[in-house]
């Protein structure tokens, strides 16, 4: 009753930034995390330098087309590609110093698998200037006064991986990722306390295999491309469930190998039926335990007693918040389907929802063994109405559509909120409150990071029109406000055990993004950055107004 009541709920879209002056950082807790996000093939160039290893990205956007396709790649992107982007991989020290200079105290980046594992396979060598780059990286963050908050898959998987086996269409790749964890718990562990394994899964299943606009591209119908071994109602169900493994096995790698605490580790060697939840909720070092999925049962190893991190690991989602088309039953079951099948149920439960079971039946894996404790990022940019479908073509199956919602952007020809004109993303904030408590009630109040949140402009290519971009700061003026107002719902009355604001237990605000930087697909057109960059004088770093916002914001 409470989720459709909240799902029925739309208050008028907010028009004007708050007022710094009584709404400002110190209307959060001092402990909460402020910070940008990038991501590895978006920012750092140098792709072909230092000893990097091609990943799928740099495949899609060099060799892509192929004979097959009738529309070229280069025709949807202007034929660019993140060979050297932002070149936050020369210019990061700069960088970390304006997040400094805005008041930040995290920034969030990924570490590209392919630059300290060539082919993706650790057997087949490490590179030692990768490891570097990112131990410097890492550094220079503390150094400026931030938390590094690491991600391990923003997407750019070792193309070596895809030629062996199919990349994530292989469980085979569940042990390399594991590996590839490992290693970079072993190297930089010791600074990093906030893991994320993979950005977005379900954002890489939809574009990566059932769309194809993002790589490696497969079952695109608008690039005529057919996949070959599967077609999108099965290939991206496939790959959902090997990057669900995938994360549970960096997760427990994690946890059995570094993040046991002395004491739990004495404790529950002595118990076998020691797990991630019992041990963590009594013990001191419960937090450290919080982001785990799909744990498995396992006594820590001795060497966990030497390699005790203190970090926290979790994963990164993606989701709208979904709005019933009519006031009706069915179009409010729909909106929930459209949620259902954003992968949040199996994160924080091990099993898909019922209703995905339903709808998808043999095309989807399952589970054999999973435990849960539910701590999650979340990545909210835009909301949509839903309407139930009620006729299904058997024939056409699809990732897309198999959660019999029709999903828009319009309702009666009037917009949710206010056009970006980026990815048919419209700016409503109202949804970033709804979806917090919605995931408050429904899995039962989990710490929550929002690891991004921003918008994009498209067409703005000089620097006096980049940097005055007032709607950006109103933008994340109100969704902050919208992540405070959620935190302070008092929906369960007073006191809720893990959380001293009775609403959402939200921790951190990330936001999308640092600066201007390769919006995948649609290339360098979409800008996302509070810093404008100057494609066309060296890639100069210019303060947008929204950075200044944040400056006041933070530092007020
Ligand atoms: C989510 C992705 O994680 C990020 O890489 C992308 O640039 C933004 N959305 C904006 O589309």
């Amino acid at each position: 009753v409470l989720v459709n009541t909240l799902a029925t709920t739309q208050l008028a879209h907010a028009a004007k930034p708050h007022s710094i002056s009584y709404y400002n950082r110190t209307s959060f807790p001092s402990d909460f995390l402020f910070g940008t996000a990038s991501a590895a093939y978006q920012y750092e160039g140098a792709a072909f330098e230092y000893g990097r290893g091609p990943s799928i990205w740099d495949n899609f956007t060099h060799q892509w087309p192929n004979s097959s396709s009738n529309l070229t790649f280069a025709e949807k992107t202007n034929g660019e590609n993140g060979d050297v982007a932002t070149d936050f991989y020369h210019r990061y020290k700069g960088d970390t110093q304006i997040m400094k200079f805005l008041g930040m105290n995290a920034f969030r980046f990924s570490i590209s698998w392919s630059r300290i594992i060539p082919t993706g396979k650790l057997k087949d060598g490490v590179n030692p200037k990768g490891i570097l780059f990112y131990k410097n990286l890492i550094d220079d963050i503390i150094a400026k006064g931030m938390v590094p908050m690491a991600t391990l898959f923003h997407w750019d998987l070792p193309q070596g991986l895809e030629d062996a086996y199919g990349g994530f269409l292989s469980s085979k790749v569940v042990a390399d990722f594991a590996d590839f964890a490992d290693l970079c718990y072993k190297h930089f562990g010791d600074r990093v306390k906030y893991w994320i394994t993979l950005n977005e899964p379900w954002t890489f299943c939809w574009q990566g295999y059932d769309i194809g606009t993002l790589a490696p591209g497969r079952c695109s119908a608008w690039m005529n491309r057919n996949c070959t071994g599967g077609n999108s109602g099965t290939e991206p169900y496939i790959v959902g469930h090997n990057m669900l493994l995938s994360h549970a096995a960096a997760v427990k790698v994690y946890r059995d190998r570094y993040q046991v605490a002395k004491s739990c580790n004495i404790k529950s060697s002595s118990s076998s039926s020691s797990s991630s939840s019992s041990s963590s909720s009594s013990s001191p070092s419960s937090s450290f335990n919080s982001f785990i999925f799909l744990v498995v049962r396992s006594q820590p190893s001795n060497q966990a007693l030497e390699k005790y991190q203190k970090g926290k690991i979790g994963i990164t989602l993606v989701s709208h918040w979904f709005i019933p088309y009519h006031n009706t039953t069915a179009d409010s079951d729909a909106a929930r389907r459209a949620i259902d099948f954003m992968f949040m149920t199996p994160i924080h439960y091990g099993h898909y929802p019922k209703i995905m079971q339903k709808n998808v039946g043999s095309r989807l894996p399952s589970f054999t063994a999973a435990e849960t404790v539910i701590v999650n990022g979340l990545n909210y940019y835009t909301s949509n109405y839903a309407a139930d479908v009620s006729y299904v073509n058997p024939v056409n199956l699809s990732f897309s559509t198999d959660n019999h919602a029709n999903l828009t952007t319009h309702r009666d020809g009037v917009s949710i909120g206010i056009p970006e004109g980026v990815n048919d993303f419209y700016v409503y904030p109202q949804g970033l409150t709804d979806l917090l408590l919605y995931i408050m009630t429904k899995y039962q109040n989990p710490t929550v990071y929002i690891t991004e949140n921003g918008m994009g402009q498209v067409d703005v290519h000089e620097v006096e029109k980049g940097v005055n971009d007032p709607q950006r700061a109103v933008f994340y003026a109100d969704h902050l406000k919208a992540v405070e107002t959620a935190m302070n719902s008092l929906i369960f009355g007073t006191n809720p055990a893990s959380h001293d604001r009775g609403g959402a237990n939200v921790k951190g605000y990330i936001a999308w993004s640092f600066s201007d930087n390769f919006e995948w697909s649609a290339g360098y057109n979409p800008r996302f950055g509070i810093v404008y960059i100057d494609y066309k004088k060296n890639l100069t770093r210019h303060l947008k107004r929204s950075a200044y916002w944040f400056k006041k914001f933070l530092l007020a």
